[in-house]
């Protein structure tokens, strides 16, 4: 059976961009930028992003497009003892769809109210109150919120038909779901700029704060948050690559793709911040006070803001229908690992019978988040899954492909087909850098975790976030098991003739 194809390579770039450009950007990425001081935030982002993130892209575009497999397979047929980490990537993209589909729903339960700006009043209770309905803890679960498990159904119906046909229909979705909220963010930029106030507001973005980068937690969040944009480490890009033709350039997408992402982020943080000066101006107080609302910004801070301008409802509807566009390319992006991977198994599957399946699925798991403790298990899964599934994948990657298979065989492939050239310095970032850094943020990550409970939550709780790591790494080392007997690597046979054996 022949592989799917991407209908053009401009509609393969275009995939890729819309699954890196996401919430990602534009909540999670100034939220952290607030949360650790603007400018101390950006530079330990923008060198993990360069060194690690940008090099492992190439890593799984390359591994992708060469081995004509989903995650599982790609790595298995690479070194048998790998096929594990494939499936870890697939199993963490499906738990991040769980709940970043939920993320998804609460924006368009704020579309809906945006030309009524109902948050007006008090736009704290509005987000806990009014549309989370939030309980006094994780312990209670309250029951089912009908509104939010009403949008996320809504949700799931979106993303199915977007990629119900695989590449066929997502290739023609992402023509619009990719400038569309890049236009709008272009929109509400030249808006920022006519707010008082937005100029303390860069400020504070942008002036650096050297002595917080000696703090091992900024560079932790910085690195977790470069492969998150990036939508790398989930198996999302080995995926897509699956779909290109084995002859294909490698290095000039992956480099549109990281900087077309790098410059969305970045942008979106100066109408952020913009806005956030704004809102300081308005209430006399810093930025700085303003900027400390962690995960509350999109849905509390910056709403709060729009009802403060003039047509308060058009920049509401606005803001609310941009993130929907960009969260949407991501969503099916992070489903498609686990739809590639069982075709890859049943090839007698229908495929769009898959994608329903999986779709449901993930609305399945997604019900806990819906209920009224959903966001404090939201909250628990994305801070272990984000720190520990991701980095994990990332570190299985670079050995493989780094030690395992050769970075420089997999370069002399890239170089082969790419139209731009990879110099040696990705044979260091994947071999040394990446292993070396992750080791040491993996182990500091992992001394926090284990000496300071995640955000004091109880261990119960807990326990769930470190089953969110646990159980798809035991599944990945099971799986590996009962293949030892053929443990031989394929690095001759495949690095050899990269194309001509297709
Ligand atoms: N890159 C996308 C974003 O930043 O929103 C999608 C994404 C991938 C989100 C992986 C979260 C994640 F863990």
């Amino acid at each position: 059976m022949t592989r799917e194809k991407w209908s053009s390579k401009t509609v393969f770039i275009l995939a890729a961009v819309g699954s890196a450009v996401g919430l990602g950007n534009v909540w999670r990425f100034p939220y952290l930028a607030g949360q650790y001081g603007g400018g101390a935030f950006l530079i330990p982002y923008l060198i993990a992003f360069v060194v690690m993130a940008t090099p492992i892209l190439i890593l799984e575009l390359a591994i992708g497009q060469r081995m004509q497999q989903g995650p599982v397979k790609s790595l298995r047929q690479m070194h048998p003892a790998f096929g594990g980490v494939g499936l870890l990537g697939v199993i963490s993209a499906f738990l991040v769809v769980a709940y970043y589909a939920v993320v998804m729903a609460w924006c368009l339960l704020y579309l809906l109210q945006s030309f009524a700006v109902a948050w007006a009043d008090d736009p704290e209770t509005y987000f806990f109150g009014n549309v989370l309905q939030i309980s006094d803890g994780i312990g209670q679960l309250g029951g089912f919120n009908g509104p939010v498990l009403g949008a996320l159904a809504a949700i799931w119906l979106m993303i199915y038909f977007c990629i119900w046909q695989g590449p066929k229909s997502v290739g023609r979705v992402v023509l619009y779901t990719v400038p569309i909220p890049v236009a709008v963010l272009g929109v509400l930029f030249l808006r920022s700029l006519f707010l008082p106030g937005f100029w303390a507001g860069w400020q504070l973005y942008l002036t650096p704060v050297w002595s917080a980068m000696l703090s091992p937690e900024v560079w932790t969040a910085a690195a977790a948050q470069a492969f998150l944009t990036l939508s790398v480490a989930f198996a999302i890009m080995l995926t897509y690559a699956s779909y290109k033709n084995p002859d294909e350039d490698i290095a000039k997408s992956s480099w549109i793709t990281a900087l077309s992402d790098m410059a969305i982020s970045l942008f979106a943080g100066f109408v952020v911040f913009a806005v956030l000066g704004y809102m300081a101006y308005e209430a006399s107080t810093t930025v700085a006070e303003v900027t400390a609302s962690g995960p509350g910004l999109a849905f509390v801070v910056f709403p709060q803001a729009l009802s403060l301008m003039p047509l308060p409802g058009l920049f509401s509807a606005l803001f609310f229908f941009m993130l929907l566009t960009l969260g949407i390319d991501s969503a099916f992006s992070l489903v498609e690992p686990a739809i590639a991977t069982i075709t890859d198994m049943k090839p007698e599957a229908k495929s769009t019978r898959v994608a329903g399946w999986v779709c449901l699925a993930a609305f399945g798991v997604g019900l806990l988040y819906t209920t009224r403790a959903g966001l404090y298990f939201l909250d628990i899964i994305d801070h272990f899954v984000v720190s520990y599934n991701a980095i994990l994948m990332a570190l299985g990657m670079a050995l493989l492909g780094g030690w395992v298979f050769g970075a420089e065989a997999l370069r002399r492939y890239i170089n082969e087909v790419s139209d731009w050239h990879v110099g040696r310095w990705w044979n260091i970032a994947i071999k040394w850098v990446v292993p070396v850094v992750l080791t040491i943020l993996l182990a500091t990550q992992l001394s926090t975790d284990l000496r300071n409970p995640y955000e004091g939550y109880p261990a119960w709780a807990l326990a769930l976030g470190w089953a969110a790591v646990i159980v798809p790494v035991g599944l990945g080392l099971w799986m590996v098991r009962g293949q030892r007997q053929s443990v031989t690597t394929n690095r001759d046979a495949l690095a050899e003739s990269p194309v001509a054996d297709e």
